[in-house]
């Protein structure tokens, strides 16, 4: 019987003091060797699945550009389908898959103007992406393997739903501050600090000044 939920890895370079970015400012938090290795990653994973203010943020191409081997599907999350036309990942649609997923909530216009694209949309939940089906439709596509590329707030839906099966992070030598900035896990503190992750620390790396941890089930 086939797999009802694609493998989630979830990636993401984070700061010393557990920040992945900050509000309304894009900032590279990856050494070139690190984008090499994240870059092999994604050519070795079937999708890669990104939140709607990561792409409004940091308009990424979301390729395989600092390794060998081939574009994941592009699966963008944005419930009201207002991505920009002139965003890199429209602008690249037609050469790289991409598949934009929406809620309900969609107006006409931006659900007309997303289906004359040459990508896929999907419409799934109400007001939000519903990261449940999503995940088996995709399965049902034949995508077994999705990598999750943030930000915060989608990472945060994906650990609430306990849909992470690998965390991939890399440990950078920075440091951010808490005013501003993205945590890997945004939203609500969570209530208790036994809120752990159901995942296991499996290996530690060092790659020149960063730390890979990579934590499986
Ligand atoms: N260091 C890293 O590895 C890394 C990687 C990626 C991003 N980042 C940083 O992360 C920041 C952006 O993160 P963010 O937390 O602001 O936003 P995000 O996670 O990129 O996007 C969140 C948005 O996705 C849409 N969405 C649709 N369905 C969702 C669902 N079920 N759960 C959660 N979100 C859903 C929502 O907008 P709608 O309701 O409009 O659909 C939501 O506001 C930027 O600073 C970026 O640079 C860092």
């Amino acid at each position: 019987m086939a797999n009802s939920k694609p493998k989630v890895t979830l990636s993401a370079a984070i700061t010393l003091d557990g920040k992945i970015g900050q509000k309304n400012k894009q900032i590279v938090l990856s050494s070139k060797t690190d984008k090499i290795r994240v870059h092999k990653l994604r050519s070795k994973s079937d999708a890669i699945l990104v939140g709607k203010n990561t792409v409004e943020q940091d308009d990424p191409l979301l390729t395989v550009r600092y390794a060998k081997g081939k574009n994941p599907i592009r699966i963008i999350l944005d419930s009201h389908g207002t991505i920009k036309n002139n965003s890199k990942i429209i602008k690249t649609c037609k050469r790289v898959p991409t598949i934009i997923v929406t809620s309900e909530i969609i107006s006409k216009p931006n659900l007309n103007r997303l289906q004359k694209l040459p990508i896929d949309v999907i419409v799934c939940g109400k007001t939000q992406v519903n990261i449940t089906k999503l995940l088996s439709i995709l399965s049902k596509k034949g995508i077994k393997t999705v990598l999750l590329e943030g930000g915060g707030t989608l990472n945060r839906s994906f650990l609430k739903k306990n849909l992470i099966d690998e965390m991939i992070i890399a440990l950078t030598p920075y440091v951010l501050g808490s005013k501003n900035t993205v945590s890997l896990f945004e939203g609500m503190s969570f209530p208790e600090l036994k809120t752990k992750l159901p995942l296991k620390l499996k290996n530690v790396q060092k790659s020149g000044n960063e730390i890979i941890l990579n934590y499986k089930i």
